[in-house]
């Protein structure tokens, strides 16, 4: 029998890793937007994280007539009553680094203590392939730290501190994030429905 396609809307090596790492489990052959160079990009201007996902998730398929899936993740702070949310990539501006984003959080956070510094991760997949469509969302619960903690990760794993593990995003190893990241736990979600949608 042969594996069921499944397009990755993305052209992030990163994440296609990650993504592959986590849901692997033998019922699937990945592809992602990194084959497909000829499609389009697909502009990230929705108002909410599953408005993106699902653009981009019905983007893939209409361009690759194969079953995809996109994602889309935002880091909401409380304090910031929700913010940076789906502009989490954005905060400081178009074309920022992770470093003036994360300058950005700590500058507007540079008074409040920490008991309210809480935030959390939020990642929204979206699995679409002209017929069915289907989200699952994945949260990691966490305190903004008020100075960097660590090297490994991306973006503003070093400011994320997790209590249950008692450290950031940024000292985990790759397994240990992905075992409690807002990512893990959506593509999980998505692994799991997959299994029995397409089995
Ligand atoms: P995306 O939707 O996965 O591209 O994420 C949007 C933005 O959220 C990224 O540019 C990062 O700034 C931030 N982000 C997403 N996931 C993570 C994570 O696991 N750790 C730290 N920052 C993240």
């Amino acid at each position: 029998m042969g594996l069921n396609q499944l397009v990755l809307a993305t052209r992030n090596r990163d994440k296609v890793k990650e993504i592959r790492h986590i849901m692997m489990n033998g019922h699937w052959e990945f592809l992602s937007l990194l084959d497909f160079p000829e499609m389009a990009e697909v502009a990230e201007d929705g108002k909410t994280l599953l408005d993106n996902a699902l653009k981009k998730a019905r983007a893939a398929y209409r361009w690759t007539k194969t079953a995809s899936i996109a994602d889309d993740t935002g880091l909401e702070v409380d304090q910031l009553n929700g913010d940076p949310g789906v502009r989490s990539s954005r905060f400081a501006g178009e074309n920022v680094s992770y470093r003036d984003n994360n300058e950005k959080l700590l500058r507007l956070l540079q008074d409040v203590p920490r008991e309210k510094r809480t935030a959390r991760f939020r990642c929204i997949v979206v699995f679409a392939d002209g017929r069915k469509e289907k989200w699952v969302e994945g949260i990691c619960e966490g305190i903004v730290l008020s100075e960097y903690c660590g090297v490994g990760g991306f973006g503003y794993d070093p400011l994320f501190y997790v209590p249950e593990k008692g450290k950031t995003f940024a000292e985990m190893s790759r397994e240990e994030k992905n075992a409690i990241s807002h990512r893990g736990k959506a593509f999980r979600l998505m692994g799991e429905w997959l299994k029995n949608v397409l089995d």
